[in-house]
């Protein structure tokens, strides 16, 4: 039977997060590693980068469980489940973070790159969250992170923006789903954030390339539109993340917390 009190009470445990390799689920997996995790389940599909970053984040009491591998491959995650429960019987926390990003206007927009976006942002979304209902202890806690453009409208990116108003939801269901055994789970919705994610977009190297720094880009992107003025650094957002998986959270279930410089008021 679940007391009350166990809700969050093991936080951070065992954790699993995915797009681990770069931006905001590396900032995420320092953050609890920094917070004392005992094991980190740490998935991406770039095995280079993700074997650089458990290298870096090797300490004492630490354990780490690489998984180089794609989100949206189910049978990947069956050996994520096997591995998960044979090392620790269940997790304590996930993050379902890797996501993708394609621009251009609906009337230009091909199927193939729809089914892109979907297929990571979605299907993975759902695969990691499928996992992490099955794998979470009582009492346990996961956060999607999905983005600002899952509640507010731009021209040009039809694709993330549905798959992110589309996780939002997931998220949702899940938390109620989870009610039962104070399994908690919460969306968050970042505006702009200083990752890798943007130099992948057109616009943003031929900005980067006009401006002389990515730094200059960023800060010339949120002077329009963020009122706050500037862009959230991966840290910022891995805080807020780790105070969603936090016992500090414990009344926190079906929320989506919106962390975007006021970019949505
Ligand atoms: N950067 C922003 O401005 C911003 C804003 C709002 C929301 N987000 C969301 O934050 C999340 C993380 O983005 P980021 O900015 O840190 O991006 P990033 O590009 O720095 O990192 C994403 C990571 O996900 C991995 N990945 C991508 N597709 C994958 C797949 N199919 N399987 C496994 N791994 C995969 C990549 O290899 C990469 O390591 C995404 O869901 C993104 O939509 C980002």
């Amino acid at each position: 039977m679940l007391e009350r009190d166990d809700v969050g009470a093991r936080h951070p445990g065992v954790c699993l997060i995915t797009g681990a390799a770069s931006g905001i689920g590396a900032a995420t997996a320092w953050r609890l590693a920094d917070d004392g995790a005992r094991a980190l389940v740490l998935v991406d599909r770039d095995g280079d980068r993700l074997q650089a970053l458990g290298d870096a984040l090797e300490r004492p009491g630490l354990e780490l469980f690489l998984c180089a591998q794609d989100v949206t491959d189910e049978e990947g995650w069956d050996g994520v489940e096997h591995g998960v429960r044979h090392h620790w019987q269940g997790l304590d926390a996930v993050v379902v973070n890797a996501g993708v990003s394609e621009s251009g206007p609906i009337a230009e927009l091909s199927l193939e790159a729809w089914r892109r976006v979907m297929s990571v942002n979605l299907d993975g979304g759902f695969l990691t969250l499928r996992s992490g209902m099955r794998l979470l202890r009582d009492g346990g806690a996961a956060v999607v992170v999905s983005s600002a453009s899952g509640v507010k409208a731009e021209a040009g990116i039809a694709a993330y923006a549905a798959s992110k108003a589309a996780v939002i939801q997931l998220a949702k269901v899940a938390a109620k789903e989870g009610v039962p055994r104070g399994v908690r789970v919460n969306a968050i919705l970042p505006g702009g954030v200083e990752t890798p994610m943007w130099s992948g977009m057109d616009f943003f190297r031929d900005m980067v390339a006009a401006l002389g720094s990515e730094q200059a880009a960023f800060d010339a992107i949120a002077a329009h539109g963020t009122p706050l003025g500037r862009y959230a650094k991966p840290e910022e957002i891995a805080g807020q993340i780790a105070f969603l998986l936090s016992p500090a959270a414990r009344s926190m279930t079906g929320a989506a917390l919106i962390v975007d410089g006021g970019y949505t008021l």
